[in-house]
């Protein structure tokens, strides 16, 4: 898990566990493009069997607690929980099959996938819930914000769907701005503290970790619009230009930024 110590635990056997909870786990995402609402529906085993009403994707799913809440309280949405990372995959079905969910499908994959994973107009909603940030200018593509990711992420957004950022980041959450602007999307909704102002929302893992640590959420939600001309980008791709004149002096240091706050800082030093 980027950024987050994956250590395995003693006795933790990778293979062993994603054979165990290979149930909530989905190889294969591309066979369900277009139809995951009906495929998935006999998973209810209820009796009383209809398609989900709508399918949401927690992408960067992590270990999974955001998703197995979400899907606890929305028992008719259609959950698809994706993430690069095997470990997370193995935490996140164990979770969702320990809270005895049949509306939250496991895909391991990275934000690539997304576009060949859904039909047209298939997603509700994309939950970017503190996405890696990977500051350097040269990773900027990794960003699950990025440009390309956005302009695929139209595709398979319902009208009126929407994209819905969280992040400790305000750096991320500038540059994420300038890519949907890019991106022919209009923000909806957005919010400087997000816990104040939504307190009921699911908390993922890096939420509650984060938070203790001192951080505001940042949250935005955005849908996309006509897309006027082909989209060129103009956008600063490192996210130390997005850092505060102060460099955060007085508080919390967003994740994952520690490195170039204490370089530019040293920098700063060395000029005077
Ligand atoms: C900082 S963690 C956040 C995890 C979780 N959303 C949370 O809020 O606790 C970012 C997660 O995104 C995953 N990730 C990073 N880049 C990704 C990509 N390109 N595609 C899919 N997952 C990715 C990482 O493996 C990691 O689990």
């Amino acid at each position: 898990m980027h950024g987050m110590h994956a250590r395995l635990p003693r006795h933790f056997v990778l293979e062993e566990r994603l054979e165990r909870y290979a149930d909530a786990i989905e190889l294969e995402p591309r066979r369900y493009a277009g139809r995951w609402s009906e495929a998935c529906t006999p998973l209810g085993g209820s009796g009383e069997e209809r398609p989900f009403g709508s399918v949401r994707l927690d992408l960067g799913c992590g270990k999974g607690a955001f998703v197995v809440e979400a899907a606890r309280r929305n028992p008719d949405v259609l959950y698809v929980a994706m993430d690069s990372e095997p470990l997370c995959i193995a935490y996140t079905a164990q979770h969702v099959m320990e809270a005895g969910l049949h509306n939250v499908v496991v895909v391991p994959g990275l934000g690539s996938l997304v576009h060949r994973a859904f039909g047209p107009g298939e997603v509700d909603c994309i939950h970017l819930n503190f996405p890696t940030p990977f500051p350097r200018k040269k990773e900027a593509d990794k960003r699950l914000v990025a440009l390309e990711r956005l302009l695929e992420y139209r595709t398979v957004l319902a009208p009126e769907g929407t994209v819905r950022l969280r992040t400790d980041s305000q750096p991320l959450r500038d540059f994420t701005l300038t890519q949907l602007r890019i991106a022919g999307y209009e923000v909806v909704w957005s919010s400087d503290d997000e816990r104040s102002d939504l307190p009921d929302e699911p908390t993922s893992e890096y939420e509650q970790r984060l938070t203790s640590q001192g951080a505001k959420v940042y949250g935005l939600w955005a849908t996309p619009r006509e897309l006027i001309g082909p989209p060129v980008q103009t956008a600063s791709l490192s996210l130390v230009d997005y850092l505060p004149e102060d460099l955060f002096a007085s508080g919390y240091v967003p994740h994952g930024m520690d490195g170039a706050i204490t370089n530019l800082r040293n920098r700063r030093a060395h000029g005077r």
